[in-house]
C-alpha cells in the first residue's frame, strides 16, 4: 500500500521550494525593517476563540473550520488564520500593557476546509502581520507598505492594490439597514435573501452576474461614514499618496471575516485567475472585546504564500527564485579521495561557500555530471594521485579551464576566485 497526500494540502520540493522561502523571507525583511518581531502562536486554539473573533456567520466559522475534540474532550480547532491568536496571546501575555503599537509578525499553515483548486488549498501557508494598539491611520497605511515591499522584492510588478473602508460601530450599522432596506426590495433567490438578513454586506461579495446586476445601485458605505471615519480614510489614502502606492478604491470590498472595521484592503494579481487575492487585511478595533479583552484597536494583515509562488511563477516563469544555490563541487576519485574531498567541502562551508559534491562512489562521468546539474562554479577533482602530490585540479565549469593548485590553499584559492 501506498499513502498520499491529504486532499488539497499542496507540498514544496527543491527547487521550487526556494521560491517558498524567498516569500517568507520577503515579507520578513520588509517587517523587520520596520520594527516587527516575530511571534510564535499555537497551530490550534479552543474552537470559542475562532467562532467569537472571526464570527459565526462567516463561511470560514460555520463551514471551514477544521474541529476535533482532544482526548480531555475540549473543542480545538485548526487555526483558519492568525489574527484571533495573535491577538489572544498579546492579551494573555500583557504585550499591550508595554509600549504601543505591539508589532508582531508570524508565518505557517492555516486550515481551512474549502473545495481545492488551484490556488485554493486546505492547509494553506500564510505571513501574517499585525500592529495592535493603536489608532493612528499611518500604521494602517504602514501594513500596506510592508505588505507592497514584500510584492516588489519578490519582483511582481503585477500587484493592485484594492482599498476600502467598513465605518465602525458608529456608523456601519446605519449603513447596513440601509442596505438591508435596498436588498428587501429586490428579487433575490432565498439563500440570497437569508444571507441579506444576517450579513447584508456579504451580498455586495457576490460573484454571481445576476446577483451584481441587481446589487448594481445598492447604497455605498462611502456615502454613509461618519465624520471621523471618513478623515481616518482620507488620511490612509493621502499617506498611500506621499508613499507613491497606487490603489483602487473599492467601495464594495467585502473581506470574508466579520471583525472588521475602518481601514480594509486586499491585494490581487491579476494573472492568476478565480483565486487572485494574493493577501488582504484591515482594522479590527472591536476584536479585543470581541473576544473578552479591553478595548484595543489594531490592525494587519496576511499574505497567501501559496498563491504569490504562483503569481511569481506567471510573471517570471518557474524556478525564477533559483536553485538552492551552490559555488564548489568536489569529485573525488576513489575511498580515501572522498574522505578528503568530504573534510574540504566541509572547510568550505564552514568557510562561506555553498559546497557540494558526488556521493556514493560515482566515477569520473556521474560526479561531473552531477557537477553540471548543480550549478557551482568550479569543481575541485581529486584522484589518488593528486592526494599524493597533494593538490588537486580545480575545473571552471564554465570554460572547462582546469588547474593544479595545493590543497593548502585550495580555501583560500576558491573564496578568492569567487569573490568572496
Ligand atoms: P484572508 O483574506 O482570509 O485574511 O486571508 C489572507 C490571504 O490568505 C488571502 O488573500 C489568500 O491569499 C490566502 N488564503 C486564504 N484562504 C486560502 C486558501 N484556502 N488557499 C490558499 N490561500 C488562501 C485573513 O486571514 C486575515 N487574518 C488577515 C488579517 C490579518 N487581517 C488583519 N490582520
Amino acid at each position: 500500500m501506498t499513502f498520499q497526500a491529504p486532499k488539497g494540502v499542496p507540498e514544496f520540493w527543491p527547487p521550487r521550494s526556494a521560491t517558498l522561502t524567498a516569500v517568507r523571507t520577503a515579507f520578513a525583511d520588509a517587517a523587520e525593517r520596520a520594527g516587527y518581531g516575530y511571534i510564535e502562536v499555537p497551530v490550534f486554539e479552543e474552537t470559542q476563540l475562532f467562532a467569537r473573533g472571526v464570527g459565526e456567520s462567516t463561511d470560514v466559522v460555520s463551514k471551514e473550520m477544521y474541529t476535533f475534540e482532544d482526548r480531555g474532550g475540549r473543542s480545538l480547532t485548526l487555526r483558519p488564520e492568525f489574527t484571533a491568536g495573535v491577538l489572544r496571546s498579546v492579551l494573555e501575555h500583557n504585550l499591550h500593557t508595554g509600549q504601543l503599537p505591539v508589532k508582531l509578525w508570524t508565518t505557517g499553515p492555516a486550515f481551512r476546509y474549502e473545495r481545492p483548486q488551484a490556488g485554493r488549498y486546505r492547509q494553506f501557508q500564510q505571513f501574517d502581520l499585525e500592529a495592535i494598539g493603536t489608532e493612528d491611520p499611518t500604521v494602517d497605511a504602514e501594513t500596506i507598505a510592508i505588505a507592497w515591499d514584500g510584492y516588489q522584492a519578490l519582483g511582481l510588478s503585477r500587484v493592485r492594490l484594492l482599498l476600502n473602508t467598513l465605518g465602525c460601530k458608529e456608523c456601519r450599522p446605519l449603513y447596513r439597514a440601509a442596505l438591508q432596506d435596498f436588498l428587501r426590495a429586490l428579487d433575490l433567490d432565498e439563500a440570497t435573501r437569508q444571507r441579506a438578513e444576517i450579513n447584508p454586506l456579504r451580498v455586495l461579495d457576490d460573484k454571481r452576474p445576476e446577483v451584481r446586476a441587481k446589487v448594481d445601485a445598492a447604497p455605498l458605505i462611502t456615502d454613509h461614514l461618519c465624520a471621523s471615519c471618513k478623515a481616518h480614510h482620507d488620511q490612509v489614502r493621502e499617506l498611500l499618496a506621499d508613499l507613491s502606492i497606487p490603489w483602487e478604491d473599492t467601495p464594495r470590498l467585502v473581506r470574508g471575516l466579520d471583525y472588521y472595521t475602518r481601514t480594509t484592503y486586499e491585494f490581487d494579481h491579476p494573472m492568476l485567475g478565480a483565486q487572485s487575492g494574493i493577501g488582504g487585511g484591515g482594522r479590527y478595533d472591536g476584536l479585543s472585546e470581541d473576544i473578552g479583552g479591553p478595548p484595543l484597536p489594531g490592525i494587519g494583515f496576511a499574505v497567501g504564500v501559496d498563491r504569490i509562488i504562483l503569481a511569481v511563477e506567471a510573471e517570471h516563469g518557474p524556478g525564477a527564485a533559483g536553485q538552492a544555490r551552490c559555488e564548489v563541487y568536489g569529485v573525488p576519485l576513489g575511498e580515501r579521495a572522498a574522505r578528503a574531498v568530504f573534510g574540504l567541502v566541509t572547510e568550505l562551508r564552514r568557510a562561506g561557500v555553498a559546497a557540494d559534491m558526488a556521493f556514493g562512489g560515482k566515477g569520473l562521468k556521474g560526479a561531473m555530471k552531477g557537477a553540471d546539474r548543480s550549478g557551482a562554479a568550479f569543481a575541485v577533482i581529486l584522484g589518488e594521485r593528486d592526494l599524493a602530490a597533494g593538490s588537486a585540479q580545480v575545473k571552471t565549469l564554465e570554460t572547462g579551464e582546469q588547474s593544479e593548485v595545493p590543497l593548502t590553499e585550495i580555501v583560500m584559492k576558491l573564496k578568492e576566485r569567487l569573490g568572496k
